[in-house]
C-alpha cells in the first residue's frame, strides 16, 4: 500500500531459510492481498504464526445494526457526547453511521487492549481527534499523535495502547473494500507524485523492536460482520523481521499539502485516501480563492451520486453553524446542501481558513445506528432554513 521498507532480518531471497545464529530455523509469513496478486509483505516468526485454538471470546465492540427506519434529512451528531466507557479500544468503539461499504464509528479509549484484534472485513483508518499512543503489532510499534490517521491494513493482529496521560477521542472508519493512496497521486512506478499532497516521507511507519512477549493470547477476530474468539499459542510479536508494502502507518492531516484556486475548487482536491465506495478528504488551514470576485465559501450542490459526512476536528468550518469540536455531519444524496444562511455571503473577501476535518463522499446510502441517534442534534436539518 506504501513504499516497500525492510526491517530487522530477512533471508536474501523469499522462501528461502533463515536461520537464528544457533541455527534455529524462522517461520515464514506471506501476508498477502488479493489473492497472491496484490500488495504483500513477509514476515519472519520465531514460531509458527498460525497456531491458534478456538477460544471463548473476549469482549469486543458491537457490529453495525440500523435504527428504525426515518425519513431523508440532514443529520447531525455531537461524537464527544457519546458516554465515555472505561474501556480499551477493542470494546469502547461505537458505530454510529454505515453501509456496505464502511462503517464509520467513535471511541475513546481508557486503557491498553488486552486481547488482539483481527478485522477481516475491512482497512481501518483512525484519524485520532486527540490523544496519541502506540498500535503494536507484528510489525511493530506504530506512534501516532493527535491529529494522525492511523491505517491499520486488514488482517493485522493489533493492540492498541492509548497514553494514559491523554484525553481519546477517535473516528473510526472500517473500509470494507480496501483503503489506499489515490491511484494519480502516483507515478508509473507507484512512487508518490512531486505534484502529489504528500510525500513518502510523511508517512509514519511502525519500528520493529527485537521480539518480545507481553503475554498476551486472547484474540479476536471480525469476519463478514460475526465475531470469533482465538486463544494464541505465541505471541504475534515474536518478529525477527520483514519486508514489504502492507504494513499500519500514521500520516499527519497537518502533512496535507492543500490546493487553492483562483475561484473555489471541489472537495475532491483534498481526497487524501481512497477506498471502494468512499473517498477520503483532509480540510486543512490554508488561503481561500484568489479571484477579486472569488466566493470562497462551498457553492449549494446536488451531488448526486453521494452521501456526505464531515467530521470536524475544530469549529473552524465557514459554512455551517451549530456545529463544533468533534461534530459529525451526514447530507445524504436527495437533498440538495449548502452554507448556513449567511455563510455564503459572509464569505466574500475571506483570504484564509484554519478549518480541520474529515471528509467522507459515500457512494452508497448510509444508515445511522441506535446509538447515533442519542447524540443527535435534532434542529439541524431545518437550521438551514434563512429565517
Ligand atoms: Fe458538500
Amino acid at each position: 500500500m506504501l513504499d516497500r521498507i525492510v526491517q530487522g532480518a530477512v533471508p536474501a531471497k523469499p522462501h528461502t531459510a533463515l536461520r537464528s545464529s544457533d541455527g534455529a530455523l524462522r517461520y515464514e509469513e506471506c501476508f498477502t492481498r488479493q489473492g497472491f496478486e496484490g500488495a504483500f509483505s513477509m514476515l519472519y516468526h520465531l514460531h509458527r504464526p498460525h497456531e491458534a485454538e478456538p477460544a471463548a471470546l473476549p469482549r469486543h465492540f458491537p457490529a453495525a445494526r440500523p435504527a428504525a427506519e426515518r425519513s431523508l434529512a440532514r443529520r447531525h451528531y455531537r461524537c464527544l457526547e457519546l458516554p465515555e466507557l472505561a474501556a480499551p479500544a477493542l470494546e469502547c468503539r461505537l458505530p454510529l453511521l454505515f453501509n456496505d461499504d464502511v462503517v464509520i464509528g467513535f471511541l475513546r479509549p481508557k486503557t491498553a487492549d488486552t486481547a488482539y484484534f483481527v478485522n477481516a472485513d475491512a482497512d481501518e483508518l483512525f484519524y485520532v481527534h486527540t490523544g496519541g499512543g502506540s498500535l503494536k503489532s507484528p510489525f511493530g510499534n506504530l506512534v501516532f499523535r493527535s491529529g494522525d490517521y492511523v491505517c491499520v491494513p486488514r488482517g493485522t493482529p493489533y493492540r492498541f495502547v492509548p497514553d494514559g496521560e491523554l484525553e481519546q477521542a477517535w473516528l473510526s472508519i472500517e473500509c470494507k473494500k480496501d483503503v489506499g493512496i489515490p491511484r494519480h497521486y502516483r507515478n508509473a512506478i507507484g512512487q508518490l507524485r512531486m505534484d502529489a499532497p504528500y510525500s513518502h516521507r510523511d508517512f509514519r511507519r511502525p519500528l520493529l523492536p527485537e521480539p518480545s512477549d507481553d503475554g498476551i493470547r486472547g484474540l479476536v477476530v471480525k469476519r463478514n460482520d460475526a465475531f470469533s474468539g482465538f486463544e494464541l499459542c505465541h505471541s504475534p510479536l515474536d518478529v525477527v523481521g520483514w519486508d514489504g508494502t502492507v504494513y499500519p502507518f500514521a500520516f499527519p492531516i497537518l502533512a496535507f499539502q492543500p490546493r487553492v484556486g483562483q475561484v473555489h475548487l471541489p472537495p475532491t482536491v483534498h481526497a487524501t485516501f481512497e477506498a471502494g465506495g468512499a473517498l477520503i478528504c483532509s480540510f486543512v488551514p490554508r488561503p481561500l480563492d484568489f479571484h477579486e470576485a472569488a466566493i470562497p465559501c462551498p457553492y449549494p450542490h446536488s451531488s448526486v451520486h453521494i452521501d456526505e459526512v464531515l467530521f470536524y476536528a475544530n469549529g473552524a468550518f465557514g459554512s455551517r453553524r451549530g456545529i463544533a469540536a468533534g461534530s459529525l455531519s451526514h447530507h445524504p444524496a436527495g437533498i440538495p446542501h449548502g452554507p448556513h444562511p449567511g455563510a455564503y455571503e459572509d464569505s466574500l473577501g475571506q483570504t484564509h481558513t484554519s478549518e480541520v476535518a474529515v471528509m467522507l463522499d459515500c457512494s452508497a446510502p448510509l444508515d445511522a445506528t441506535n446509538t447515533a441517534l442519542t447524540v443527535e442534534d435534532a434542529d439541524y436539518h431545518r437550521s438551514f432554513q434563512a429565517e
